[in-house]
């Protein structure tokens, strides 16, 4: 990169800092500019560009690194050829498709999950993303020792389970009794193992998902006025696409090696969190149920102090306001 965009990229953070400047500030006001084009940029793959994963495409592109990038269905080949160098099918349940082309990168995000459905079907989990991380691994296995990798591997605050709103950290418990969660913690458990003195694997915990096409508080707003049928009690935990994006360019710029949960600030319980919305929107409020009605349930306050110790800001720290 030539030096003197460097410079103007550095001084434009540098002369922003008013008081005391220190790093973490520093990394704070880098992640607010926009960040220069590499000239040469890094050889990385998206697997499972889905939701989550076009949105780093747009940012890695923009950063200037050969992107390759995969899908299950052949017709969004074309869609994701407008964002990336190399799209490619890849399925984890199909034998036929393979990541031979992921052995050389210097990058991967890994960012596969079950195609949207109705009902959670277990095997259908179990094959997305162990057989996945299977392949993955095998994958790796073949690569050329010596060659530095980053990985990022997206996971789910879900792996928390029933905390009874208790505040949660990295270092808390996992829950081993609901089925699709003992699954998310091997999946965790698998690409941790890939690690080496040549590999980083970055595991980030992400919550709920939200953002552009995925309106979730125009969603708990529409319940305004009437009896939501889940447990208002309960404690789930957010995070909006733009924040996941931010997070996995941190994670590379950063060589995370660790697990991080990756949440907004918000520590509300669901009724809560639509009251607020509701109050705010000037509507009438929500009734919620006060009991369990789904086996699977996240109930914690997930907190995001790792990650933001190391400097890390959220553009949307709060889902309400
Ligand atoms: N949604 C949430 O609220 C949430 C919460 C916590 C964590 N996460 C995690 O965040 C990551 C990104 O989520 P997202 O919302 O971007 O997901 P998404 O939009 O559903 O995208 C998933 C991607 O995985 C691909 N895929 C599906 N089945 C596959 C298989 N058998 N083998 C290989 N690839 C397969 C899909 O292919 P197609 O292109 O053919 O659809 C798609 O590209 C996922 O790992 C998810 O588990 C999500």
């Amino acid at each position: 990169m030539p030096a003197t965009k460097i410079y103007k990229y550095l001084r434009a953070a540098w002369l922003q800092m008013t008081s005391s400047p220190d790093l973490a500030s520093l990394y704070q006001l880098l992640a607010r500019q926009q960040r220069p084009i590499l000239p040469s940029g890094e050889r990385r793959a998206i697997l499972g560009c889905g939701y989550v994963g076009e949105a780093v495409a747009r940012a890695w592109k923009q950063e200037g690194h050969a992107l390759w990038a995969t899908t299950t269905r052949r017709e969004r080949l074309g869609e994701l050829s407008e964002l990336v160098d190399t799209p490619l099918i890849f399925d984890s349940t199909d034998s036929s498709t393979n990541l031979d082309f992921a052995a050389d990168l210097d990058g991967i995000l890994v960012s596969f999950a079950p195609s949207k459905s109705s009902e959670v079907d277990l095997t259908q989990y179990r094959r997305t993303f162990l057989g996945g991380l299977q392949r993955l691994t095998e994958t790796l296995d073949r690569r050329p020792h010596g060659t530095p990798l980053q990985l990022v591997h997206l996971s789910s605050c879900g792996v928390y389970g029933n905390r009874q709103g208790a505040v949660t950290s990295e270092t808390a418990p996992t829950d081993f009794d609901h089925p699709v969660n003992q699954v998310l913690v091997k999946a965790e458990e698998m690409i941790a193992s890939i690690r080496s003195d040549r590999i980083k694997v970055c595991v980030l915990r992400l919550g709920g998902i939200y953002g552009p096409g995925r309106d979730i508080p125009a969603m708990l707003l529409s319940a305004a006025g009437g009896l939501v049928q889940r447990n208002g009690l309960n404690v789930p935990c957010w995070i909006h696409r733009d924040d996941i994006v931010r997070g996995v360019c941190f994670a590379f710029e950063q060589g995370l090696n660790d697990t991080y949960n990756l949440v907004n600030d918000t520590q509300l319980s669901g009724q809560e969190l639509t009251d607020r919305l509701c109050e705010k929107a000037g509507l009438p409020l929500a009734m919620w149920m006060t009991i369990n009605t789904s086996d699977r349930v996240l109930n914690a306050r997930v907190s995001n102090d790792k990650i933001k110790q190391l400097g890390f800001a959220f553009t949307h720290p709060c889902m309400v306001g």
